[in-house]
């Protein structure tokens, strides 16, 4: 039996309990789970006892006395960036959170140093992992929808003011956080790139705060690829009373499909002109996940351990976390500058 991967996380916040503590402990015989890190010594000591791991109080602290394969990256957003890089410089294999930065230069420092010390970059963007999501993917890929014209993303969500005070306000700031665009809906922008499956040429934002907080809470964009499909985010966080959609929509020729429910997980609509495997398939996909996260983290984690032991398998690696990056750092300068953004951004 080959040697099980050492894996830490740092950061014992929200999405370490509900979704990686888990999948680590389910991937139990790929995984040693080594250690927890965070600044917030009552936490960390609380999930050492409970993932039966060590308890670490900082990033140099774990470095230091524990030897590591893989460690988790689970800070605030604007975080990412330093805490990667000194992992990084120390030759061990990183999984970040979405997004992979809150700029392009920082997710292009992150990427080159993975590249020069050879070591594996993975960015979490679970939703990819969805049964209905990889259906449809195969859809798309498989030429079903002819020529697809329009990809459209709505997410109605509510988040209250004290989403954003709690926590040391870390979510009110555009440093540390980002808001409805990149906070929340970094995962469907990812989605609508990923499936239109072409880079993006333009685009045009306009974002809007209602609540005193430095980040947008709702707002509206406009991609258009290079293939000539326009996408649009209607994005906003003040849905009443409660989250109520979350979907995305691909309309082509010869087909249409919507995707909704909490992450992109229950058919709304699929319809194509001509019938093919993943019409049954899709029968069987639909699940109902406790949360937004949904149940794609588990198979980044089992992802992740078979890339590091060499086989050659798809992973969601920094140069797919950096599209979506790019993205946001276009409609971000596109809503300040009041101008429509032409891309390539940086240097790659
Ligand atoms: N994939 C998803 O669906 C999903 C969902 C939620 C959050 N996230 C991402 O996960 C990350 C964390 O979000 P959260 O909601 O869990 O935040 P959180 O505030 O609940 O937890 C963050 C934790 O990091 C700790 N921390 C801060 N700076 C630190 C440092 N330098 N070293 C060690 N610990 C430090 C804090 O004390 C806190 O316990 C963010 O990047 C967020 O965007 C992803």
């Amino acid at each position: 039996m080959e040697k099980k991967l050492k894996v830490a996380v740092i950061g014992c916040g929200r999405v370490s309990r509900t979704a990686h503590y888990s999948s680590i402990k389910e991937h139990s015989q790929l995984y040693e789970f080594v250690g927890v890190c965070d600044t917030d010594k009552e936490r960390a000591d609380k999930y050492a006892l409970e993932t039966g791991s060590k308890a670490y109080y900082s990033a140099d602290d774990l470095i230091e006395k524990q030897e590591l394969d893989l460690v988790s990256i689970n800070v605030p957003n604007g975080l990412h960036v330093e805490v990667a890089l000194k992992f990084a410089e120390r030759g061990i294999n990183l999984m970040i959170e979405k997004p992979l930065a809150m700029t392009v230069e920082d997710a292009d420092r992150i990427i080159d140093i993975c590249e020069r010390k050879n070591i594996k970059l993975f960015t979490i963007m679970q939703n990819r992992y969805n049964a209905t999501n990889k259906i449809l993917k195969s859809c798309v890929d498989k030429g079903r929808f002819g020529r697809i014209s329009t990809c459209n993303v709505t997410v109605s969500w509510r988040r209250e003011l004290p989403y954003y005070t709690e926590d040391h306000q870390w979510r009110s700031r555009r440093d540390l956080a980002g808001g409805v665009f990149t906070n929340q809906c970094v995962h469907y922008i990812d989605m609508m790139q990923w499936l239109v499956g072409a880079p993006p040429e333009t685009v045009y934002a306009k974002m809007g705060t209602i609540y005193p907080i430095e980040v947008e809470d709702h707002g509206a964009g406009i991609i258009k690829f290079k293939n000539s499909v326009i996408g649009s985010l209607v994005l906003t966080n003040h849905a009443y009373p409660l989250d109520t959609e979350g979907s995305i929509t691909i309309i082509g020729e010869r087909g249409m499909v919507k995707l909704g429910g909490k992450s992109m997980n229950k058919v709304v609509q699929w319809d194509f002109v001509d019938k093919d495997i993943e019409d049954d398939q899709i029968k069987e996909a639909e699940t109902n996940p406790p949360t937004v996260y949904g149940f794609g983290h588990l198979e980044m984690y089992e992802r992740a351990a078979r890339s590091i032991r060499g086989e050659n398998i798809e992973v969601i690696d920094g140069r797919e976390g950096r599209k979506a990056v790019a993205l946001l750092e276009a409609l971000y300068l596109s809503d300040y500058s009041g101008k429509e953004i032409r891309f390539p951004l940086g240097k790659r």
